[in-house]
Order: structure tokens, then sequence, then C-alpha cells
């Protein structure tokens, strides 16, 4: 059986919900405390054993590449003035081969794997979305990873969801489970509410069979006028079995304000740096506001 090595980061996505943020900068590198998003991301592969990345990008991700490049002149600097620490910080990718590759139009998530496939050839993969970051003991794809070993099948990432929310992501209907792993009948994109057949929506973490290059290529559009992941995936479970994973960990969505906002005051109060002030200055803040209130 072929190991999973290799790894997907589509990044090509507009970043609209972050305007005007994203109008020079690219989503992926707001950061959350003070590492860009995607670094976490990038840190989950390392973690899970993937040997060399991909990350899809397209107009204006130019400071993508150049995060994940040697900056001779910056750590020469740092070098001079002892700043060790940091140094070792900015260089914490560096184990991994990163590679690029530009996705031409806005043509959707699975369109951007598709742009992969000359890199991925005949081996399983994974994807790793870099909306979703997550915590957990085990990396998030290294349990995937696990499965996809186990079952020798592709395995999807999924937690579960609130009815309300079912409309904003892939959605899986289960026929059987064992443990924390489902046999999927149906992956569908996006249901309209109320129309979901579960609560358990894919996460931004996939580890694929090559199979499913076939039905990307051949993908017409689906939800939102875009060639959808989740359409060929479902193309390719009936071809051969794709299982869902409920994985272990929590899951924090940089996708969208509130949640980016939520992701930065959890992460900054868990810093072990400044962890208690920053739960200090919360306290001043709201106790100033209810204070101003009365
Ligand atoms: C994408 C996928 C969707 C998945 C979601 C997870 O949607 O198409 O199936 O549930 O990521 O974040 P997007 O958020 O890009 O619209």
């Amino acid at each position: 059986m072929k190991k999973v090595k290799k790894a997907i980061i589509p990044a090509a996505g507009l970043g609209t919900r972050f305007l005007p943020a994203t109008k020079a900068m690219p989503k992926e590198m707001l950061p959350i405390v003070d590492r860009p998003t995607i670094e976490y991301i990038v840190e989950e592969a390392i973690q899970s054993g993937i040997e060399e990345i991909i990350i899809v990008t397209g107009k204006g991700k130019r400071a993508i590449e150049d995060h994940f490049d040697r900056n001779f002149e910056l750590e020469d600097n740092l070098a001079k003035k002892g700043k060790h620490d940091l140094l070792a910080k900015i260089n914490q990718s560096s184990q991994v081969e990163i590679h690029y590759i530009r996705q031409k139009e806005p043509k959707g998530l699975g369109h951007a794997v598709w742009c992969a496939r000359k890199f991925i050839g005949d081996e399983p993969f994974a994807v790793l979305l870099g909306d979703d970051i997550v915590q957990s003991e085990v990396p998030c794809t290294k349990q995937l990873i696990e499965q996809y070993e186990q079952t020798q099948s592709s395995v999807i990432g999924v937690q579960t969801v609130s009815d309300e929310e079912t409309n904003r992501y892939g959605i899986i209907d289960p026929s059987g489970k064992e443990d924390r792993l489902y046999q999927v009948n149906q992956f569908v994109e996006k249901p309209a509410l109320g129309t979901a057949p579960s609560n358990l929506a894919i996460m931004g973490r996939y580890v694929l069979s090559p199979e499913i290059f076939q039905f990307l290529e051949k993908q017409e559009t689906g939800a939102g006028g875009e060639i959808q992941l989740t359409d060929a995936i479902q193309k390719l479970n009936e071809l051969e079995n794709v299982y869902a994973y409920d994985f272990e960990g929590i899951r924090y969505d940089v996708g969208e304000k509130l949640g980016f906002i939520r992701t930065t005051i959890e992460f900054a109060l868990e810093n072990e740096e400044f962890g208690p002030q920053v739960e200090e200055l919360l306290k001043e803040i709201l106790a100033k506001r209810s204070f101003t209130q009365v």
C-alpha cells in the first residue's frame, strides 16, 4: 500500500469575507496572535508525517511564498542580536518541501485540487483547507491517515454541527458506523436548510485516493456555480468506498469574522508567554464596558 506523503493546501480563494483587510494581503496570511493562519495548517501537515506540500495559489498570493522562503537578511539580523528564539520560529516550516502552483481562474475547490494532479501523480494524498484550524492530541490529518491505512480507502474528516449550520458545509448521509468511522451513502455539498441528511459536516480535512482526479477532470459546476470537491467525492464513493471519520479535536473556524475573532482570543489566552495578562486585559475591558453602560 502506498503511504500518504503529499498534501495539497488550497489557498487561491479571494478572501472576500475579510475585505478590505484582504485587498492586498492573502487571507491565509492573516495572523492568529503572531502566526499566519496558513502556518498552523502547514504545521499540522508536518506533524502528520507529510513530506511534501503543494500550495495552490492565485493572484495576489505572493506573500505566502515569501513567508515560507528563507530570509537571509532577517536571519542575519536576528543572529547578530542574539535572538535565537525568534530565529528558530521563523524557520519552523523549513523541514518540509513546499511547492506552488497557480489556479488561474477561481473555479472552486474541486478545480483547485485538480490543479495539483501532476504533483500528486498516482499516490494517495491529504487535503487541508485553511479555513479550519484543528487543535488535537493526535494531529487531525494524522488521524485520517491512520484510518486510511486501516481501510485502504479515502477518508473525509467530519464533525457535528447544529441544524442552522448545515447549509454552510458538505454534509454526509451515513449508512453505518463503527466507533468514529462512518460508511457513507452520499456526500452533499451545502444542502438547503431543512434538507440535510445528517448533522455531520465535512471539516476541511481529507485523505483521498488519486482516483478522485478522473472525476474532478469531468466535474460540472455545482453549488455556488463552482466545481465542488464534495461532488467528485460522491462520484468516487460510487466507484470505491469513501469513509467519513468523526475526528477528535477542537476545530476553529477562521474562515469567517466571528470565528476568527474567537480563535484569536482563545489562542491569546492559551499563550504561554502572555496568556494570563490577556485574561486580565479582557476582564479590565469588560469591567470598563459594564461600568460605562450603567
Ligand atoms: C468547503 C467545502 C465544504 C466543507 C467546508 C469546510 O466549503 O466545499 O464541503 O464543508 O469547506 O470548511 P467553503 O467553506 O470553501 O465554502
